[in-house]
């Protein structure tokens, strides 16, 4: 799919199909539109009509227009009220006309919408990244890939004039979109430790990043019982990731991003029973969301040195594991009393912000699916964000917002710290099922001394159970524009 953005204007244009976009209480076709509707035997007045359409945000009608027009098809699609025009708006409409017009079969589309506010380069930016993100499947485990996938074969963003390099920055953050839905959709028995660790590795190579992966005796010899207690149990070795970008020139900033990576969660000996367990696969969501900026990160070139870190690890069950009760020590010396091994990612990350401290980063963030209960709490859709310092905070929402992913902040109470307390140990690794999500929030922070840090709760998020504007049934790749944008600005 090559997608350019040129000045030329709909009058001007001749291909399959069309798209428009329209603003609620604003459809009456006037001005351009007139011209346009005129050229096409007054099909887009019809098909507003006949259609009632609203323009409400994301909706479509499509329509086949007369053979003697330079247009096979028309496609409307709703940007909603004018006034409460959202960045996001024209990802969630370029996505919907990519839906559209991969079932119409249309290879040569164009795309006009109206801008509002917005700079060409933003549009065009966002509107390409709406278009791949919507077009991509993922059939790399079907025995037969899709005999024709019906992508559109060119795209011409309309009246923006040329815009390369907006297109091409869509087109890197993308990538690194798609390679983390790649990592969190493959099973535990294609993405385990091992093959995560040669996933970095050959990001590493093509991209020319540092690659730094301690097995399981270096971690030992670096005292990161809490992570190796989980890792305990399973047959696969555990993998500690550490990947740098650095920039050519000496850097702007110096951060850390950390994802949580269990490549399968079973619960361990607190075994996950009813259901939940066969969703497991996805518990290493915050790797994938950090190796997925890698990706675009590497691409991008910001003047900015980036660490990327996960602890990865299976949480299995066997005569080795950890048992209930046990308790670990992690590698800031602090004693964990494990009265859940089901609460195992905390564990994980513990020893890896005690990683990520010791780099002298100006900020720290973690991404992780850590808990249920930020699922009951915000739903599906939104990610649950704990902060130890406002400025980090607003930076991370800021970016959030423009990247049209959600996130709500909570509380870091730490009065509910002392659910945690543990009559033999420094802290217990579970606290009560009430406000299990900020318990577990706390539990993180203990294991950050004085670095900025941003904890995201990403459980909800990772996965869409249905096709929605961007996402597809499946992995989201969750996290990954909100990095991205984070770093770049
Ligand atoms: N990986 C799970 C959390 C999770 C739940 C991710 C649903 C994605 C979807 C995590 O390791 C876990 O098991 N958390 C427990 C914590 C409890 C034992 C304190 C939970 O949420 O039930
Ligand atoms: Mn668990
Ligand atoms: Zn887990």
């Amino acid at each position: 799919m090559q997608i350019t953005a040129t000045n030329k204007s709909p009058l001007d244009w001749s291909g399959d199909a069309l798209a428009l976009g329209l603003f609620a209480n604003a459809t009456e076709v006037t001005g351009d539109l007139a011209k346009l509707d005129a050229k096409l035997e007054g099909t887009i007045a019809e098909l507003i009509a006949e259609t009632e359409f609203e323009a409400k945000p994301g909706t479509t009608a499509v329509a086949r227009v007369g053979s003697k027009t330079p247009l096979r098809k028309i496609i409307l699609v709703g940007l909603g009220e004018a006034k409460d025009l959202t960045v996001d708006d024209f990802r969630q409409a370029s996505a919907a006309i990519a839906r559209i017009a991969k079932q119409q079969k249309v290879k040569t589309l164009a795309i006009s919408l109206p801008t509002g506010d917005y700079t060409p380069e933003l549009c065009a930016q966002v509107i390409t990244e709406g278009l791949i993100l919507a077009l991509h499947s993922d059939n790399r485990f079907k025995s037969e890939p899709e005999k024709k996938d019906n992508k559109p074969e060119t795209v011409a963003l309309l009246g923006l004039g040329e815009q390369p390099t907006a297109i091409s920055k869509a087109e890197k953050i993308a990538s690194g979109v798609i390679l983390a839905r790649e990592l969190v959709n493959a099973p535990a028995n294609s993405i385990n430790p091992i093959t995560m660790a040669e996933t970095v590795q050959n990001l590493a190579s093509q991209y020319n990043l540092n690659l730094e992966i301690l097995e399981k005796e270096d971690c030992e010899k670096l005292g990161m019982g809490a992570f190796l207690g989980v890792a305990k149990a399973s047959d696969l070795p555990p993998k500690f990731i550490h990947l740098t970008y650095k920039p050519q020139g000496s850097p702007q900033r110096k951060l850390a991003i950390i994802g949580k990576g269990l490549t399968f969660d079973s619960g361990g000996l607190n075994l996950k029973v009813g259901s939940g367990i066969e969703t497991m696969k996805m518990d290493m969501g915050g790797a994938a969301a950090t190796f997925g900026a890698a990706k675009a990160i590497a691409q991008l070139k910001p003047d900015v040195e980036v660490h990327f870190i996960s602890a990865v690890t299976e949480n299995m069950i066997s005569g080795k594991a950890m048992h209930p009760g046990d308790i670990l020590t992690a590698s800031n010396g602090k004693t964990i009393e494990v009265n859940n091994t089901d609460a195992e990612g905390r564990l994980t990350l513990a020893d890896a912000l005690v990683f990520a401290e010791k780099l002298e980063v100006e900020a720290i963030v973690d991404l992780a699916t850590l808990t249920g209960a930020c699922v009951v709490a915000l739903g599906g859709n939104i990610a649950g964000l704990w902060s130890s310092e406002a400025k980090l905070a607003h930076e991370i929402k800021e970016a959030a917002e423009a990247a049209g992913e959600k996130f709500w902040q909570m509380p870091l109470e730490e009065k509910y710290f002392e659910g945690m307390k543990s009559p033999i140990a420094d802290m217990k690794n579970t606290g009560p099922r009430k406000g299990g999500s900020i318990t577990a929030a706390l539990f993180l922070k203990q294991f950050v001394k004085d670095t900025p840090w941003v904890h995201l709760d990403i459980a909800g998020p990772v996965w869409a159970d249905k096709t929605k504007g961007v996402d597809n049934e499946g992995a989201t790749g969750f996290g990954v524009r909100t990095l991205v944008n984070w770093v770049l600005t």
